[in-house]
């Protein structure tokens, strides 16, 4: 059953949390969300282990909330390993310190006090009823653990949106599965399985928003501190996939999901049946999805297909004309 989806603008700024594993493409997505306070209020940035270690991961969200000039925004870091697997890190993808291109140093200003998915349990279960959207661009364990913590958490969340997953696409990190799913598919379940409301943005997507020489130009054109940061990080980060998949650009994830919640008419998908495997062996972290959906079985998530790839672009170079 093919549908959807609304692209109706929002009026009030989206309540947000965004839990991260930076990450080259995280540091970008949360770039263009600090540039963005008109449709985001970005309560918390919450920080996981994934392409690199916890204190990294925490370390290059804190220098992106410096580079994007938000210091008022709270950093918890949450879970160092995945819920039962052994940690799996993407350092041959995103560079040792986890963000390629770029020097890093300690940011000036530390981490709020206080664990992630604490955090998450206090602010969710004392938020309105389905008032908070959560975008999640790494693995799914704070989710997860802060859902098995305190199930009654649900209410408080309006919608996850995830980056993750492959269908038509192959997968990143084995034939079949994609990097977060692959990092915890334990907790990818059990967030699925907690019945919240769940859109997901595929690799089935993502290698369809890619970088070219004319979209690194447009950026590099905006001309401030942020941009250039964002076009060296890229040009360092889009190699790996690029030699790959012989693309003539490469994917920047996580910058989708952002764009995808502050302009939700450049993407669409439709609603499917999806399932995570978590045998071991080969198929670990596979997302099966099921397109055929009925009334009678309506699916359980929103997996989005497509994309206005340009707009994308001219979302992500007009907001970073806003930074310094
Ligand atoms: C995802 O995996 C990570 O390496 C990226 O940051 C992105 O979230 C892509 O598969
Ligand atoms: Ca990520």
């Amino acid at each position: 059953m093919a549908v959807l989806l609304a692209g109706a603008a929002q009026v009030a700024p989206l309540d947000l949390i965004i839990d991260t594993d930076p990450g080259a493409d995280d540091v970008v997505a949360l770039l263009l969300a600090m540039a963005s306070a008109e449709e985001l209020n970005i309560r918390a940035i919450t920080t996981v282990a994934g392409n690199v270690r916890l204190d990294k991961t925490s370390r290059n969200a804190r220098l992106a909330r410096e580079w994007g000039g938000r210091e008022e925004i709270p950093v918890y870091a949450g879970a160092a390993r995945p819920l039962l697997r052994s940690p799996v890190y993407a350092e041959n993808v995103h560079g040792g310190e986890g963000l390629p291109g770029v020097a890093v140093h300690e940011p000036a200003q530390g981490l709020a006090e206080g664990s992630a998915v604490q955090y998450l349990v206090d602010t969710l279960s004392t938020a309105e009823s389905h008032s908070i959207t959560l975008a999640i661009l790494g693995p799914q364990t704070n989710l997860a653990l802060a859902l098995i913590r305190a199930p009654a958490i649900l209410r408080g969340i309006k919608e996850v949106v995830v980056m993750g997953g492959a269908h038509v696409n192959a997968g990143n990190i084995t034939p079949v599965a994609e990097f977060n799913l692959y990092a915890d598919a334990e907790a990818a379940e059990v967030v699925l399985s907690s019945g919240v409301k769940l859109t997901y943005l595929p690799l089935d997507v993502t290698h369809k928003v890619l970088t070219s020489d004319a979209r690194l130009a447009q950026l590099a054109a905006v001309n401030n501190q942020a941009s250039r940061r964002v076009v060296d990080i890229l040009n360092a980060y889009i190699k790996a996939d690029m030699q790959r998949y012989g693309m003539p650009g490469g994917p920047v994830h996580d910058a989708s999901v952002i764009a995808y919640l502050i302009k939700p008419s450049l993407f669409s998908g439709r609603r499917v049946e999806l399932q995570v495997d978590r045998r071991a062996g080969m198929t670990y972290g596979q997302t099966l999805v099921n397109e055929y959906t009925s009334t009678e079985q309506p699916g359980n998530v929103v997996w989005i297909e497509e994309a206005d790839a340009q707009g994308v672009f001219d979302l992500l170079s007009t907001r970073l004309a806003c930074l310094k």
